[in-house]
């Protein structure tokens, strides 16, 4: 089932500027993570910077397994950002070596438990080989529907704000729309994740507080966690920890505390406030 089927009370229910404040979630739907702290992880270790995006590999499935768990049903994880290309070569060849050798290896037990895995970002500067095995992996997985797991991969969020003002531009020039149709509905529609309710929780591991340049558009009324514990380092408690956290905040979207439980005993009874 689609995230935004109807069917699903707590996706219906997920706000846009137009639509009513949604229960409060217990669980996030959408949990989207800066995966940070390899670096640190493996010079305290005396290692290679390699070593320490290979044990951040072993952390993704940690965070994979935590989500179908919990029932979470998108998780995006910020895997190599449009900046680190910037980074010394042979730290983006082992990048792109381990980026290989995760999809060959990892891609046929996501399928056999349901998860959809798709990829947002510039995969043109990505070599063919790993382009090959992340269209395969997509068009395997395309009708999953456990999890939605996206990649972010040569992704910058203001790029991805930057491509939506470009599309919405071209619908202009062929007359598909009119400049006055342009809203925020019609920059949401064209940004990544667009057919995704936005991330609901999101982490950072690695101590920094900031969002570098990750989902900016999609990040707009996301509850922000941040933690000290280093991406190779993650564990089930950290990650409870995060979601207990969220569980326990007022979401108001602007509004007023008052004003939002309002809402929501009047679409859905005291009970549910
Ligand atoms: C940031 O830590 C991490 C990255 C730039 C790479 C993320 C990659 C992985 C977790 C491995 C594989 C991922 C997948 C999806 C298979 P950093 O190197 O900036 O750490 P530092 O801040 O301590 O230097």
């Amino acid at each position: 089932m689609p995230l935004t089927d109807a069917a699903d009370s707590r996706d219906s229910a997920f706000p846009n500027p137009q639509s009513p404040i949604p229960n409060p979630l217990d669980v996030p739907r959408h949990v989207a993570i800066i995966m940070d702290g390899n670096g640190r992880w493996a010079a305290r270790r005396r290692r290679p910077r390699a070593i320490g995006h290979r044990a951040g590999a072993r952390a993704v499935n940690v965070c994979i397994d935590f989500c179908l768990d919990q029932g979470i049903r998108a998780l995006t994880l910020f895997a190599f950002s449009s900046e680190n290309w910037g980074r010394p070569e042979e730290e983006v060849g082992a990048l792109m070596k381990l980026f290989l050798a995760a999809l060959d290896r990892e891609v046929e037990e996501l399928h056999r438990r349901g998860v959809q895995v798709r990829f947002i970002g510039d995969r043109t500067r990505f070599p063919a080989d790993i382009r090959a095995r992340m269209q395969a992996a997509e068009t395997l997985t395309r009708d999953n529907a456990r999890l939605t797991l996206a990649i972010a991969a040569s992704y910058g969020g203001r790029q991805d704000i930057a491509a939506a003002a470009r599309a919405l531009a071209e619908d202009v020039a062929a007359g598909r729309l009119r400049p006055e149709q342009i809203d925020e509905a019609a920059v949401a529609a064209r940004v990544a994740l667009a057919d995704l309710p936005p991330p609901d929780l999101f982490i950072r591991t690695g101590g920094d507080c900031r969002i570098s340049n990750f989902l900016l558009w999609q990040l707009a009324y996301t509850e922000l966690w941040f933690t000290q514990t280093l991406w190779p380092d993650l564990d089930a408690a950290t990650l409870h920890a995060a979601i207990r956290d969220f569980g326990a905040r007022e979401r108001r979207y602007g509004l007023t505390g008052e004003q939002v439980s309002g809402v929501r005993s009047s679409m859905h009874g005291s009970a549910t406030t």
